[in-house]
């Protein structure tokens, strides 16, 4: 997997990309990431790429032909079917279904945008998709596409020590992980589930998955309704919430 970032700031994407898990993926080769500064492509010796909105209002956008040529110099060293992405407030929300389907390309231009944003006959022409990472505006796409390189990285077969610990964790399918622990056992009177410690895996499994529906109804509410959940475990389920409340 190869990704390519076109940004006016690639040592912000380079400097985030090269810490903890995705460095040493970066490090051991798992995936490729280049930047791209489209400032290079600027055309004139000032390095402008934005000017003023047709239409009037404040702000300025990033004009076509610097993020034209980018992406052509990017899409030139990429795989033919590679998706090519824009940030943008307005895009398909980031979640673990779009992550995994975005692993499962063989490589990803991610556009930035900056000041208002980028002018959208060039995003035509790219036939770039739009991702957002949430439903709040950032000053430009760079965290968007640095919080979108950790998720997808992290799917990756070899970027996590353990493939067993990522299908466990939080929102692989559609709920939330059971809480954790280590030691010490006792922390300033507070202790670990006494079923944790019993070394008993049965009994530790079936809390484990109990415990991570607790927590999806608690803090998920919106997922919990998704989940499709025999009469059986919503018993089993109701008398773990009983435990939960008298541990506190
Ligand atoms: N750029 C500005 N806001 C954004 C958001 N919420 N997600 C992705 N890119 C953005």
């Amino acid at each position: 997997m190869k990704i390519t970032v076109l940004t006016l700031f690639p040592e912000l994407i380079r400097t985030i990309a090269a810490s903890s898990i995705t460095g040493r993926a970066l490090a051991d080769g798992r995936f490729a990431l280049e930047t791209v500064q489209i400032r290079d492509f600027a055309g004139n010796r000032y390095g402008k790429v934005d000017d003023s909105l047709y239409g009037g209002g404040t702000g300025l956008l990033m004009q076509c032909e610097p993020v034209w040529q980018a992406w052509l110099s990017a899409k030139e060293q990429m795989p033919a079917d590679a998706r090519s992405l824009v940030l943008s407030p307005k895009g398909r929300v980031l979640d673990q279904s779009l992550v995994d389907e975005l692993a499962a390309a063989p490589g990803l231009i991610l556009i930035c945008g900056h000041y208002e944003g980028i002018d959208e006959r060039v995003l035509e022409a790219i036939g770039a998709e739009a991702v957002s990472i949430g439903d709040y505006v950032l000053t430009g796409g760079e965290l968007g596409a640095a919080v979108l390189i950790d998720a997808v990285s992290r799917q990756l077969p070899g970027v996590l020590p353990d493939e067993s610990a990522w299908r466990e964790e939080s929102h692989m399918d559609g709920r939330l992980e059971c809480r954790q622990y280590t030691k010490p056992e006792l922390w300033r009177g507070r202790s670990v589930p006494e079923v944790l410690r019993s070394g008993h895996h049965a009994r530790i499994a079936e809390w484990r998955l109990l415990d991570g529906l607790a927590e999806t109804l608690e803090y998920r509410p919106d997922l919990f309704a998704g989940l499709d959940l025999d009469e059986d475990c919503l018993c089993r389920l109701w008398e773990h919430i009983g435990e939960r409340r008298r541990e506190t």
